[in-house]
């Protein structure tokens, strides 16, 4: 692995010669230190293979002899009852080795995360376009494809809801909706409201978003003896796969053995999506002996699996006259799909956002979990959190606009209090940096000159016109599920002193293996290069959670600690018996281990306690601490902490068309202490990028018959290279230290980033404003897409 800086970040104090405490507490750092340990600057592990091609995905791996190619089928209909489904054609065709419907599945015909409602083959309802029917397994992919035409299908048509206000009709004619709705109270929020100088309301629409991984949904089963399966899937969630599997195939999970080296990209849509190409493999490969192996086409991928969800938020806040927030009344509408999947945790994590980093004296969010029959929505980097938060910041901007007043005072006089804050889910914030962070930002991105210019340059540009706006991010890290915060570690120290390390976590670019190895080099004291990083599975480490809401290196780091921690005690426990020496007189050195006045290298006394018989393999377990939720009453402390940065950005639109550009973006993010500062800028920059995809180009457009027209990259738009602004300065922020007890004292960074975008479209939004007249707010939705800026110019000009 590559050290891209040779300086280690001495002062931060992790490097050291002296027994460390696991929270970072160390004495100053040693003069010569280990290559790659805790807070070098390390490049991603696979990031010279991810460039040379050398990384291994599952299709690159070469193919068993005998494997089948599967393709499946789709449902051409947004609702209808499945009349007749006749496959013999199928069967028939040339080169076809076996097909499979609803009826083919042996075990349970359902791959969903929780609630039972996601049929791998439609059974007598469809309730998408892109709904799977049948699965043909066949020689080549080819041959598959041209023998799934060959079906001969039948429906009833039935009534669809494809966007939120049908969604809205459906769910009233049908007395519910798909998932009970759900409340957050604190104080009398209606008559803080009612009572307030000023009220400010408006409604705000946001779209969805694909994940566009670079690697799409992929499987592979291959059959072992006795009926047993192992599936290398393309998933964050190697134990869920492992039980959909299982649950499919009527087999216990301990005949199932799910294995992912490595995803092209996750994003969350690798959380709950993979278990149905896993479990249509497998079904295929039980059935016919013979591996599978199911790669989607882009198109198919994007008809198939699920998205960010869609949302509509309504809000009206109470304010005074310098725009501090006296109440606030908020209303999600969240667009599902046809099924649960993770949404009702997506919901709930929108609503626990809806006061991003504002401190709400009173507050009542209210969300439904809308119906539709479209794909099933799924978690999407934030989970629903960015949802919650733009809604948030839209008010702001309403509010600042309304009062006349900038919005980077609104927002500032609006910040949770350094401690003593209370959220509408009644957990108190001790740790808001907001303020200070956002003070450095104003500073350091001349926020106060440069909104002079930007006005100066509106008054004289009458086509183009600027936006500026510098936004917040409070991200809670933990899963609010709180049984899923646990994971676990198995590592290996072989004779040799070389390390085989294991976890639970998934590795989809974000560095977390590159992580989790530099905290098991820091506490062996080896060089990063002797822990051999490998694949996740589920036969090393059971029952994990998702690679998902930020955790990774805080849960799995923690396990790996502990893993290695075990063992270094033994040897400790070894050499201390051995030598006569107290235990605290053995102390890992850089490459070795001094043991009262004598020095080894560490393999040599690795090799001498092979030989006096010690185990030089450990298990490691953490569960997060201290947190706990009761849904009932919404309320307790759902998150260990809380990430904060915050984010200025600078917009041009063209008047004209609605043409626009992000011309600089300064970003100011709170990792903590980092783990990596290399792989924490790339999460920071990826995160704000794939954020501004969201709100700015990236429109999923559905037409009325459920079918989904924006299914390719020619017609869906993610950013490029070339949407990067020019001028972008990330910077970590330097105070940053986790207060809660975290690896290293340091903090979540996967998702909190993405939220760093919204600046973009307050920009944008300040922009159009700047087009009119000051008379009107603008109803700039998400994403502000040129048309949708386009309109709402015309709008501000009162056409
Ligand atoms: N970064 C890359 N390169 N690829 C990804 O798929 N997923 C994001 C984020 N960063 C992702 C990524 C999401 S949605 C999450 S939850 C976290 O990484 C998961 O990894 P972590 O918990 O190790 O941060
Ligand atoms: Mo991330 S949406 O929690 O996988």
């Amino acid at each position: 692995m590559e050290e891209i800086n040779e300086t280690r970040i001495q002062d931060r104090g992790v490097a050291g010669t002296v027994e460390p405490n696991v929270l970072g507490e160390r004495p100053p750092a040693p003069v010569a230190a280990i290559r790659g340990g805790v807070a070098a600057r390390l490049a991603h592990d696979s990031g010279p293979k991810h460039v040379t091609g050398a990384a291994r995905y599952i299709d690159d791996e070469p193919e068993l002899p005998g494997t089948l190619q599967v393709f499946i089928a789709l449902s051409p209909k947004a609702h209808a009852r499945l009349a007749a489904l006749d496959l013999d054609p199928v069967r028939a065709a040339p080169g076809v080795a076996c097909v499979l419907a609803a009826a083919d599945v042996p075990g349970i015909n359902d791959y969903s995360p929780v609630f039972g409602d996601d049929p791998i083959f439609a059974e007598d309802t469809v309730q998408y376009v892109g709904q799977p029917l049948f699965a043909v397994a066949a020689e080549t992919l080819d041959a598959a494809r041209r023998a799934a035409k060959l079906a001969v299908a039948s429906y009833e048509d039935l009534s669809a809801a494809i966007d939120i206000d049908t969604a809205l009709r459906f769910a009233d004619a049908a007395g519910k909706d798909l998932m009970p709705p759900h409340e957050m109270r604190k104080g009398d929020a209606a008559a803080a409201v009612a009572g307030a100088p000023h009220r400010v309301a408006g409604r705000l629409d946001l779209g969805g978003q694909d994940h566009f991984y670079l690697e799409g949904q992929i499987a592979v089963a291959v059959p072992l003896e006795d009926g047993d399966m192992l599936v290398k899937s393309s998933t964050q969630h190697p134990s869920e796969v492992q039980h959909n599997v299982a649950k499919a195939l009527g087999l216990a999970d301990n005949q199932v053995t799910v294995e992912v080296r490595r995803m092209g990209g996750g994003f969350g849509g690798k959380e709950s999506q993979p278990a149905l190409f896993a479990a249509v493999c497998a079904l295929v490969a039980q059935k016919t002996g013979r591996p599978a192996k199911c790669r989607l086409d882009r198109d198919d991928d994007m008809e198939m699996t699920g998205k960010r969800h869609e949302a509509r938020i309504d809000y009206e806040f109470g304010v005074d006259g310098e725009g501090r927030i006296l109440g606030a009344e908020i209303r999600h509408l969240i667009r599902c799909g046809y099924s649960c999947d993770l949404s009702g945790a997506i919901a709930d994590r929108a609503m626990f956002h809806a006061d991003n980093a504002y401190h709400l004296p009173a507050a009542r969010i209210h969300s439904r979990r809308l119906k539709t029959h479209t794909v099933s929505n799924t978690a999407f980097r934030g989970f629903g959190g960015p949802q919650g938060m733009v809604g948030t910041e839209r008010a702001m901007d309403r509010i600042a606009f309304a009062l006349g007043l900038d919005p980077l005072d609104v927002r500032k006089r609006n910040l949770y209090p350094a401690a003593g804050g209370v959220t509408p889910y009644h957990m108190e914030v001790t740790d808001s940096i907001a303020a200070e962070l956002i003070e450095e930002l104003e500073r350091t991105s001349d926020y106060r000159a440069r909104r002079e210019a930007v006005r100066a340059f509106n008054a004289a540009n009458p086509i183009l016109k600027k936006g500026l706006a510098l936004t917040p991010v409070k991200f809670g890290i933990s899963f609010t599920t709180t049984h899923l915060n646990q994971a676990g570690a198995l590592v290996h120290v072989y004779k040799d002193g070389s390390v085989h390390l294991n976890h639970g976590g998934t590795e989809m670019g974000q560095g977390l293996f590159t992580k989790v190895a530099q905290v098991v080099a820091e506490e062996f004291q080896i060089d990063i290069d002797r822990v051999r990083i490998t694949a996740t599975t589920t036969a090393k480490v059971p029952n994990t959670s998702a690679t998902a809401a930020s955790s990774g290196s805080d849960l799995n780091g923690m396990a790996a600690l502990n893993a290695a921690r075990t063992i270094k005690d033994r040897l400790i426990a070894y050499a201390s018996a051995r030598y006569h020496v107290p235990a605290d007189e053995v102390v890992f050195l850089p490459n070795r281990v001094r043991i009262g006045r004598e020095e080894k290298r560490f393999r040599d006394l690795v090799g001498e306690a092979y030989l006096a018989r010690v185990s030089l393999s450990a298990t490691g377990f953490y569960a997060t601490p201290d947190i706990s939720y009761d849904r009932d009453t919404a309320s307790g402390r759902p998150f260990f902490y809380f990430a904060y940065g915050a984010a200025c950005s600078e917009v041009v639109i063209d008047t004209l068309t609605g043409e626009n550009r992000l011309l600089r973006a300064d970003l100011l993010h709170d990792v903590g202490r980092s783990l990596n500062p290399a792989l924490d800028l790339g999460q920071i920059e990826g995160g704000f990028i794939q954020g501004m995809g969201w709100l700015t180009t990236e429109e999923l457009w559905w037409d009325k018959a459920g079918r989904l027209r924006t299914h390719a990259p020619s017609t869906y738009k993610i950013p490029t290279a070339n949407d990067r602004p020019d001028d972008l300065r990330i910077r970590i922020w330097e105070k940053g230290e986790n207060r809660a007890e975290t690896i290293y004292r340091s903090k979540a960074v996967g998702e909190p980033p993405f939220m760093l975008a919204i600046s973009v479209f307050s920009a944008l939004t300040d922009a159009v404003i700047a087009a009119g007249d000051g008379r009107i707010f603008p109803d700039l939705d998400a994403p502000a897409t040129p048309e949708r800026i386009l309109a709402a110019v015309e709008q501000v000009r009162g056409g």
